[in-house]
C-alpha cells in the first residue's frame, strides 16, 4: 500500500489533533483512501514550554507517533531546528501549523518555501502564507513537481476552497461573500441579545473562538486575509491585503443592532469579493445589515458560511465551522487526500 510520510512543523492543538486523528482512525482511513499515514518528523518552537504549562506528557507525545524524531525542546529557540527538519526530513508532506505572524506570514512562509524548494508537497492551515505569498508559493511548488494545498486557510475543515474547485466547476462564479470569522459573528448575536461588545469579546474567548488578541477578530484584518484566499482561489483575482477594504464591528453600537431589527435587519460582518464588469475584482469587509431572509443573517454563533454566487444556479452557500482544533486538523487531512491524488494524477500521465 502506498505511504504518506509527515514532517508535523509546529506541534499546537491542531497537529496534535491531526496525530490523534492517525493514531485513532489510521487503519480506517487508509482502507477507505488507499494509502497509510505515518508520522516521522515533529518539530515546536514551544513544546518544552507546552508540556509544563499544558501538562501534556511527553510519553503521551511519543506514543503518538511512534518512530517519529522530536526536534525543539526543551523551549529556547527551535526555529533553526524547524529548519533544519523541513530540509532534512525524509517526509515527503511537510504539514505546516506554526504559531504564524498574520501580518507578515513568518516563520511559515519561509517553511513552506524551504520546503517547497526541497521537493516536499506542503500543507497548511495559516492563513498569512497563502493571502500574502499564495501566487509565489504555488509557482515555487510547480517548479519543483510538488503541492501546495491550504484548504484550512479559510473557514477552517468546512471545505469552501476545495467546493469551488471541483464542486462548482462548470459554473461561473461572479461573487463570494461569506461570514468568516466567528468571533464576531457570535459577539454581534450577543449584542443582539442585550451584552455589550467588551463583554461578549470577552466570553468568545473564554470559548476558545478568539484569538489571544482579539483586535484581528474584531477590527476585520482576520477576515481580509480571508477574502484575499478567496478572491485570488475561486474568482482568479490577483489582489492583496491592500486592496480589500476593511472595517470591523468596533462601531456597531447596541443601538444600530436595535434599530436594524426594528427593520427586520440584521448585522453580520460580511467579506466580499465581486467581479466587476470590466473584469476587475473589489474586495472589502465590513458590517452589512442583511434582512432576515439573507441566507446569511441566519448563521448564528462561531459558525462560518460562504455564499458563491453563479451563473447558473445563483446562490449556493456552504456553512460550517471555521475553527476548532479537529475541524482544522481535518483541513489539513483534507489537504493530504488531494496531495496524493495529485501525485496519483502525475504519475499516470508520466506512464
Ligand atoms: N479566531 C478566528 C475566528 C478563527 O474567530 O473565526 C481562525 O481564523
Amino acid at each position: 500500500m502506498n505511504r504518506h510520510d509527515l514532517a508535523l512543523i509546529g506541534f499546537g492543538g491542531v497537529n496534535r489533533a491531526l496525530a490523534e486523528l492517525i493514531r485513532d482512525r489510521g487503519d480506517e482511513l487508509a482502507t477507505e483512501l488507499g494509502f497509510a499515514l505515518r508520522v516521522v518528523a515533529i518539530t515546536d518552537l514551544r513544546l518544552g514550554s507546552l508540556m509544563q504549562e499544558d501538562g501534556i506528557d511527553l510519553d503521551a507525545v511519543f506514543a503518538l507517533a511512534p518512530g517519529a524524531t522530536f526536534a525543539g525542546w526543551p523551549g529556547g529557540d527551535a526555529e533553526p531546528r524547524n529548519v533544519e527538519v523541513i530540509r532534512n526530513t525524509t517526509a515527503d508532506i511537510v504539514v505546516e501549523a506554526t504559531f504564524t505572524n498574520p501580518i507578515d506570514g513568518e516563520p511559515g512562509v519561509s517553511h513552506v518555501r524551504l520546503a517547497l524548494e526541497a521537493g516536499k508537497s506542503v500543507t497548511t492551515t495559516n492563513k498569512g502564507p497563502v493571502a500574502l505569498a499564495g501566487p509565489q508559493l504555488n509557482a515555487i511548488a510547480a517548479a519543483n513537481g510538488v503541492h501546495f494545498a491550504y484548504e484550512g486557510s479559510v473557514v477552517s475543515g468546512t471545505p469552501v476552497l476545495r467546493f469551488a474547485a471541483s464542486t462548482l466547476q462548470g459554473l461561473r462564479v461572479d461573487a463570494v461573500r461569506g461570514i468568516l470569522n466567528g468571533t464576531s459573528n457570535y459577539v454581534l448575536g450577543q449584542m443582539e441579545a442585550g451584552m455589550d461588545l467588551a463583554a461578549a469579546v470577552a466570553e468568545a474567548q473564554t470559548l476558545g473562538y478568539a484569538e489571544a488578541d482579539p483586535t484581528a477578530d474584531i477590527e476585520g484584518s482576520d477576515v481580509r486575509l480571508k477574502v484575499v484566499i478567496l478572491a485570488n482561489e475561486v474568482l482568479g483575482a490577483d489582489i492583496t491585503p491592500a486592496d480589500v477594504t476593511c472595517t470591523g464591528i468596533t462601531g456597531i453600537t447596541p443601538a444600530d443592532i436595535v434599530d436594524a431589527a426594528a427593520r427586520g435587519l440584521r448585522y453580520k460582518l460580511i467579506g466580499a469579493a465581486e467581479r466587476l464588469a470590466d473584469g476587475s475584482v473589489r474586495a472589502s469587509v465590513e458590517p452589512v445589515a442583511l434582512p432576515l431572509t439573507h441566507p446569511l443573517a441566519g448563521i448564528s454563533g462561531p459558525t462560518n458560511a460562504v455564499s458563491f454566487e453563479t451563473d447558473l444556479l445563483g446562490t449556493v452557500t456552504v456553512s460550517g465551522p471555521g475553527a476548532g482544533r479537529v475541524e482544522t486538523a481535518y483541513a489539513l487531512l483534507s489537504d493530504i487526500i488531494e496531495i496524493d491524488a495529485r501525485v496519483a494524477q502525475t504519475a499516470a500521465a508520466r506512464r
